[in-house]
């Protein structure tokens, strides 16, 4: 099974990325052939520092080491270094309907959070699927607000497959149900854009000042709660254990249990969980030159398969 994700280098990493996105990659390393890269080449289309963007990738890259990559196994890169794959989006632009585009939820969002409306973010969809069909990637491992892009990128498969012949497979998005929003500390969709976030690489301090922050409801200590209807619980079940989780749950409903309690429970776990992964980053960081050597490795290794894939759709469309 050929499985395939990717992020944007455009900010601080925290627990909406962490559980939607990382953890089902690091755990899917253990079911099949791993690509993951850092999407430079999307993260054009809101960041235009180039100091920004050069340091988003380094962070990006260490923090995804630092929690437990196997770089034996997975191939990581960055996505500019396989320039193929701007190659491959013109020939998907080519057979992509305006409407498939135009129906896409995020370019609209993005622009009313402020995004430059550009050809770029309009056309980011496509990108996106010549990322995911180059490798001929089977799974995509995403948050739910990616399954409408990997939906696009199977209707572009589709589409070429039907006018050209098979060259590319059809890939499936894979949302972990639990994990699908994760909420930020005010009960919104965990964000950079919403700055709502606990970031996962953050000063200690700072992130347990994110997590006292967390909205609740008014209820005293004495009352009876709802945990389902908790944020701090949302996030504490995502640490906890099975066996952990129902004693919580049950502690809520029965009463006597306050919101700072479980806050700080929360916290502890936060950083018995990050304590150590923070450390391996803090190494790693003194070894950059490994570091842009796993990419390097990650890339040849990329950059054959996405050759061999392009080569097929040159061919498939009649270019010499
Ligand atoms: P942000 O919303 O902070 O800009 P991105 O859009 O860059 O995050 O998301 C990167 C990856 O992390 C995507 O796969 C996305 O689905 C996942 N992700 C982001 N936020 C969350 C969240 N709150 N819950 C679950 N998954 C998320
Ligand atoms: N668009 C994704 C995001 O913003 C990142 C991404 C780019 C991606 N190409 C991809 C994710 C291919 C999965 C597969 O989070």
């Amino acid at each position: 099974m050929r499985i395939l994700s990717g992020i944007q280098p455009s900010g601080k990493l925290h627990l909406g990325n962490y559980f939607g996105m990382m953890k089902p990659i690091l755990d899917l390393q253990k079911e099949g052939e791993v690509f993951l890269f850092i999407a430079d080449y999307h993260a054009l289309t809101s960041v235009t520092d180039p100091r920004a963007m050069r340091q988003g990738s380094i962070d990006v890259a260490l923090d995804f080491l630092a929690c437990g990559l196997d770089t034996e196994k997975t191939l990581f890169y960055r996505q500019s270094d396989i320039p193929e794959v701007t190659e491959l989006t013109w020939l998907l632009s080519t057979v992509t309907p305006m409407g498939l585009l135009e129906r896409c939820h995020s370019y609209k969002d993005k622009v009313a959070k402020g995004l430059p409306a550009t050809h770029g973010l309009f056309a980011y969809p496509v990108l996106m699927a010549a990322d995911i069909l180059i490798m001929q990637s089977q799974v995509v491992p995403v948050g739910r607000d990616q399954k409408q892009h990997v939906e696009v990128t199977r209707d572009i498969a589709i589409k070429f497959n039907n006018l050209y012949g098979e060259v590319f497979t059809l890939p499936a998005p894979s949302i972990r149900d639990e994990v699908a929003v994760v909420p930020g500390v005010d009960g919104q969709k965990m964000s950079k854009s919403y700055n709502n976030t606990v970031e996962i690489f953050g000063d200690p301090k700072e992130s347990r000042a994110q997590i006292m922050r967390i909205v609740t409801d008014s209820k005293t200590v004495a009352d009876p709660k709802d945990p389902d209807q908790c944020n701090v619980f949302a996030l504490y079940k995502l640490f906890a254990s099975n066996a952990q989780r129902d004693e919580m749950a049950a502690r809520y409903r029965a009463g006597g249990l306050g919101y700072g309690e479980v806050k700080k429970r929360l916290f502890e776990m936060f950083d018995a969980h990050f304590a150590p992964l923070r450390q391996r980053r803090a190494e790693l960081q003194k070894n950059m030159d490994h570091v842009e050597a796993v990419l390097r490795s990650g890339a040849e290794r990329a950059a054959a398969v996405a050759r061999d894939t392009l080569r097929r759709a040159r061919q498939a469309v009649g270019l010499a």
